[in-house]
C-alpha cells in the first residue's frame, strides 16, 4: 500500500501555496503570489492578500491536482497553516481546508507555519538525522529551533525580540531609497561594498546578554544605527556610500545569525543545520553560514529558494509527518492563531 497522500495549503501571508506529498515524496507544489499587488503600497495589505487568496484558491488546487495527475478523491488528509500569520489570509486557507476535509471525509491538520519552513527540507533533502538545528529567517520570523522530532520534539531556543531579519532589510532598504521589498536590493548592493567599512552594532551579543538572550536576536538597534549613520552623512552634505552601508549592515545581520546558531549547535552537540524562510536567499547569510559550518564541521542544508519562501510543500511536510506519527487530527472547528506559539506544531 502506498503512503498517505497529503494536500497542504498555505495562506499565511501573500502566497497561496498548494502542494501534494505522498509520504516523504513531494509530488507537486503550486504557488500563486499577490506580491505585485502589494509592492506599490510598500508592504503587505492584509485585505488585498485575503481577496487574492480567495480568488487563487480553487485554481491553484486544480493546478496542483492536474500537474500531479491526481484526483481530489485520492487525497487521504488535508494540512493547512493554522498560524502564525495574518488573520484574514489564514482564515481563507482554513475555510478551504475545512470544506475539503468535510467534503472528502478525511482528517484535517492545522499546522505551524514556522515549523513548516524547517520541515520542508525533509521533502527536499531527505529525513532529518536524530537532532538538527533549524534557523528560520524571513520577513516575518527569525527563530532558532532545536529539532529532535519535527512533530513531537521542537524546542525554541531563541527568536527575534523585535524586527525579523528580512523586515530589518526592508526597513533599511526604505531608508536607502530602494524599492520594496528592499532585502534583495541590499543583498545585490552589498556584494559590491566593503563589509568592514562601517562597524555597525551586533545586537544582543554583549556579555550581559549571554544569560537570558544567548540565542535571541534583535535588529532594531542596528536599523537605528544605520539610520543615524546615514543621517549624519546627509547633514554634513556628504555622499552616502550605499554599497558600503549595505555590505556593513548585511554583515552585521549575517554575523549575529550565524555566530549564535553555530554556538547553539556546539552547545547541544548538533551536527546538522537547516536554514529556511525567505531570508535564506540572502547571499551574505549563505556565504557566512557555509564558511562557519565548514569550520565547525557542521552539515548545512538549505532548500532551493522556492521552498524557502512561503509555499504549500512546507505545510504538506508537517502534515505528512503528523500522519506518519499517527497524531490525532485537528477539530473541524479549529481557529486560526495569528501568533501561534512554536510550542504547538499542530493544533
Ligand atoms: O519568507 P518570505 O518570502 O515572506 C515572509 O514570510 O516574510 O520572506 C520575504 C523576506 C522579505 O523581507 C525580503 O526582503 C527578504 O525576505 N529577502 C531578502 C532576500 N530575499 C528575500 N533579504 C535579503 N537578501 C535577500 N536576497
Ligand atoms: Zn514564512
Amino acid at each position: 500500500m502506498s503512503a498517505p497522500l497529503v494536500l497542504g495549503i498555505e495562506t499565511s501571508c501573500d502566497e497561496t501555496g498548494v502542494a501534494l506529498a505522498r509520504g516523504e515524496e513531494l509530488l507537486v507544489d503550486a504557488v500563486a503570489s499577490s506580491m505585485d499587488e502589494h509592492a506599490r503600497y510598500g508592504g503587505i495589505i492584509p485585505e488585498v492578500a485575503s481577496r487574492a487568496h480567495l480568488e487563487a484558491m480553487v485554481p491553484t488546487i486544480r493546478r496542483a491536482l492536474a500537474e500531479a495527475d491526481v484526483d481530489l478523491g485520492e487525497v487521504d488528509a488535508i494540512a493547512v497553516t493554522a498560524g502564525p500569520g495574518l488573520v484574514g489570509p489564514l482564515t481563507i486557507g482554513a475555510a478551504a481546508a475545512k470544506a475539503l476535509a468535510v467534503g472528502l471525509g478525511v482528517p484535517l491538520y492545522g499546522v505551524n507555519h514556522v515549523i513548516g519552513h524547517a520541515a520542508v527540507d525533509e521533502l527536499v533533502h531527505g529525513p532529518f538525522p536524530d537532532r538538527v538545528m533549524a534557523l528560520v529567517v524571513s520577513g516575518g520570523h527569525s527563530s532558532l529551533l532545536m529539532v529532535d522530532d519535527i512533530v513531537t520534539g521542537v524546542t525554541e531556543l531563541g527568536s527575534t525580540l523585535d524586527d525579523a531579519a528580512g523586515e530589518a532589510f526592508d526597513k533599511v532598504g526604505r531608508l536607502l531609497g530602494l524599492p520594496y521589498p528592499g532585502g534583495p536590493h541590499i543583498d545585490r548592493l552589498a556584494r559590491e561594498g566593503d563589509r568592514e567599512a562601517i562597524r555597525f552594532p551586533r545586537g544582543l551579543t554583549a556579555p550581559k546578554d549571554q544569560a537570558k538572550h544567548a540565542y535571541d536576536f534583535s535588529f532594531s538597534g542596528l536599523k537605528t544605527a544605520v539610520a543615524r549613520w546615514v543621517e549624519a552623512r546627509q547633514d554634513a552634505g556628504q555622499e552616502i556610500p550605499v554599497a558600503d552601508v549595505a555590505a556593513s549592515f548585511a554583515y552585521s545581520v549575517a554575523d549575529v545569525l550565524t555566530a549564535k546558531t553555530i554556538a547553539a549547535c556546539r552547545r547541544h552537540g548538533v551536527e546538522t543545520l537547516v536554514i529556511g524562510g525567505g531570508f535564506s536567499a540572502n547571499s551574505q547569510l549563505r556565504d557566512l553560514a557555509a564558511e562557519r559550518c565548514a569550520e565547525a564541521g557542521i552539515e548545512l542544508r538549505i532548500p532551493p529558494i522556492r521552498y524557502c519562501t512561503d509555499n504549500g510543500a512546507m505545510i504538506a511536510a508537517v502534515g505528512a509527518a503528523a500522519v506518519r506519527r499517527g497524531l490525532a487530527p485537528s477539530d473541524l472547528d479549529l481557529a486560526v492563531d495569528s501568533s501561534m506559539p512554536l510550542t504547538l506544531v499542530t493544533v
